[in-house]
């Protein structure tokens, strides 16, 4: 009987100093530590080996560290329509860029691909030498899409004909009645041969990070977006010059292809595919499975 008395005034103790509550710098006592902290391998947090009661420290390690991914596994935002093994990928991947497509992680709303380059002058200059192509070939709907977008965005400062004389821009015509601009720097005007013939990259890099006191471009536009509206600022200098940049041919350079080219080349690349597939159904021939890897 005496010890039951004490029994249960320890047993009370116990549960209470177990349940203690945390203060100041005391983390408390924890009755199920399992419960409040996860003993699963929690990648990256070497930390929790100390919770994790399943195997060994060096088993945790293995576990938590990064592995390599499955082969074939694509980065979001690394699939390029230029990547694309066939017709058929060709045109997969262009609808999970716009979105559309079963497929359509591989590009998110908010047009977030990576861009390796940072803001500053140097990687303006890198960028410019080494991003050479649209990555989308040149569509009517590319062309419309970009010409809205530009006249939103762009044409207030870099004029609606791209030649840097915006609204915002433009200058006092009494006569007219037209008042100053009030913008207190001159854009670019795009139909210099500065622009006309400089890569690419320099009007990617120009919407990323903007210049100077012009801002980014970059939470506007979706990457779509963004070579959309660069195929419509290529199509006005191609103007000026006398050239032709659209969906049929694009005689003003060589870094977007016209979608009338792409789609030829894919209607015979599928020709060519069609024409293997069968020589290979030949009951003789056991070819090999066709593998897509290199
Ligand atoms: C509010 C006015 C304004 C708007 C809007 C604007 N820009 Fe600019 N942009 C400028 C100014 C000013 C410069 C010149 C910056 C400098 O060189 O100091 C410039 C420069 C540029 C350059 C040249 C950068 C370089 O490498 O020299 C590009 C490319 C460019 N803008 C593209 C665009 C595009 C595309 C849009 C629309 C998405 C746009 N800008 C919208 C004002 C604007």
């Amino acid at each position: 009987m005496r010890y039951t008395v004490q029994l249960s005034i320890l047993a009370c103790l116990a549960f209470v100093i177990a349940c203690s509550p945390s203060k100041g710098d005391r983390t408390g006592h924890e009755f199920m530590p399992d419960m409040t902290h996860t003993i699963g391998y929690e990648a990256n947090l070497y930390d929790y080996y100390y919770y994790n009661r399943w195997g060994t420290e060096a088993e945790y390690k293995k576990f938590a560290s990064p592995r390599t991914t499955v082969p074939g596994t694509v980065a979001r935002g690394e699939i390029s329509f230029a990547n694309a093994q066939d017709g058929t990928a060709r045109m997969e991947a262009m609808s999970a860029f716009s979105g559309v497509g079963d497929g359509s992680i591989a590009m998110t709303p908010n047009g977030h691909v990576p861009y390796y380059y940072v803001d500053t002058e140097e990687d303006r200059a890198k960028a410019t030498r080494e991003i050479t192509t649209n990555p989308f070939p040149i569509t009517d709907a590319s062309l419309a899409h970009g010409k809205d977008l530009y006249v939103i965005y762009c044409g207030i400062c870099h004029g609606v004909k791209g030649d840097g004389l915006g609204y915002l821009v433009r200058e006092e015509d009494p006569a007219k009645g037209i008042v100053a601009g009030v913008y207190p720097a001159a854009p670019a005007n795009f139909m210099l041969d500065t622009f006309v013939n400089s890569n690419v990259g320099r009007f990617y890099h120009g919407i990323m990070y903007g210049r100077n006191v012009m801002g980014s471009y970059a939470d506007k536009l979706s990457y779509k977006e963004r070579w959309d509206v660069i195929h419509y600022i290529r199509s006005l200098q191609a103007q000026a010059k006398k050239l032709e940049y659209s969906s049929k041919a694009n005689t003003f350079n060589k870094e977007a292809a016209p979608w009338a080219l792409v789609e030829a080349s894919m209607q015979k690349m599928d020709a060519t595919a069609m024409v293997k597939d069968s020589a290979s159904m030949h009951p003789a021939e056991a070819a090999p499975q066709h593998t897509n890897q290199h």
